[in-house]
């Protein structure tokens, strides 16, 4: 069976900067995929280009079977907001939440694609379930809320879409211990219970490691190690350099 999401020799630059070069790698279905990476190593571009944020100069892109980004100038790549249509949501680094908005007015805009009112309804039910902290605050500011509520709002708006695959930018980013714990647990019970696929991006190398079953490490733009994630939490190289063993 193909994967469903497949990179294929990527390639992309920022004018003279080459953020990611040759990049290959694949998402299973029902997966926790982990990327580690140092600040710079371009993690962030790898899933701005996921979701066509940024262009390729090199290689392609497919998500189940369909190739929906390539270099090659006259073929189109899926635009950001099809791409959530078919079953992409991003959460980005830094959350970015409409800070003036209510939480469930964030909610809402999560579901802008989805027409039927009811079923926004029931689903920002079930997001105030899943996220009982949010159900509390549904009419207050988004400013309002704390770094750990933000994330989980940022997750709960992506969430609204139904996606089959998530890629999450640094969710733990900038969170007290317990509550990157917290979130964590989230990110599992959306893998286990509602069969989402996981992309995760971090630089925390050993939560992210410990959350998911397969890893990448990038450096500078390259991906140099690929393995189980108990592989890498146990291999040498990575113990030195992301787990500060
Ligand atoms: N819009 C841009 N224009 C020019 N250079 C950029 C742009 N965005 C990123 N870069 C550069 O591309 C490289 C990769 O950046 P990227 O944000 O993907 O790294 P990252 O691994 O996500 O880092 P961090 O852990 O700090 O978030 C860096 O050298 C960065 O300076
Ligand atoms: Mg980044």
């Amino acid at each position: 069976m193909a994967a469903m999401l497949e990179i294929n020799g990527i390639t992309v630059r920022y004018g003279a900067i080459e953020a990611l070069h040759n990049v290959s790698m694949s998402v299973d279905e029902g997966d926790v995929v982990a990327l580690i990476g140092a600040n710079g190593a371009g993690k962030s571009t790898l899933l701005k280009a996921i979701v066509n944020q940024v262009s390729l100069q090199e290689g392609s892109i497919s998500f189940k079977g369909e190739v929906v980004s390539t270099a090659e100038k006259h073929k189109k790549s899926v635009p950001t907001h099809l791409l959530s249509q078919r079953g992409i949501a991003l959460v980005p680094e830094g959350r970015h939440v409409f800070a003036d908005m209510t939480v469930e007015e964030n909610l809402d805009m999560g579901a802008f694609l989805v027409k039927d009112p009811v079923a926004v309804a029931k689903k920002k039910e079930e997001m105030y379930d899943f996220f009982p902290i949010l159900g509390a605050r549904r009419k207050q500011k988004t400013r309002s809320l704390s770094g750990g509520e933000q994330q989980m709002m940022a997750i709960a708006r992506a969430l609204m879409s139904s996606p089959h695959l998530i890629l999450l930018d640094e969710p733990g980013l900038g969170l007290a211990p317990l509550v990157v714990q917290d979130i964590f647990n989230k990110i599992h019970l959306i893998n286990q219970q509602d069969k989402v696929t996981v992309f995760l991006v971090e630089q925390n190398a050993r939560m992210a490691l410990k959350a998911s079953n397969k890893g990448y490490c990038l450096e500078n733009g390259n991906i140099v190690l690929a393995d189980s994630s108990d592989a890498l939490l146990r291999n040498d190289k990575v113990r030195a350099a992301y787990l500060g063993e």
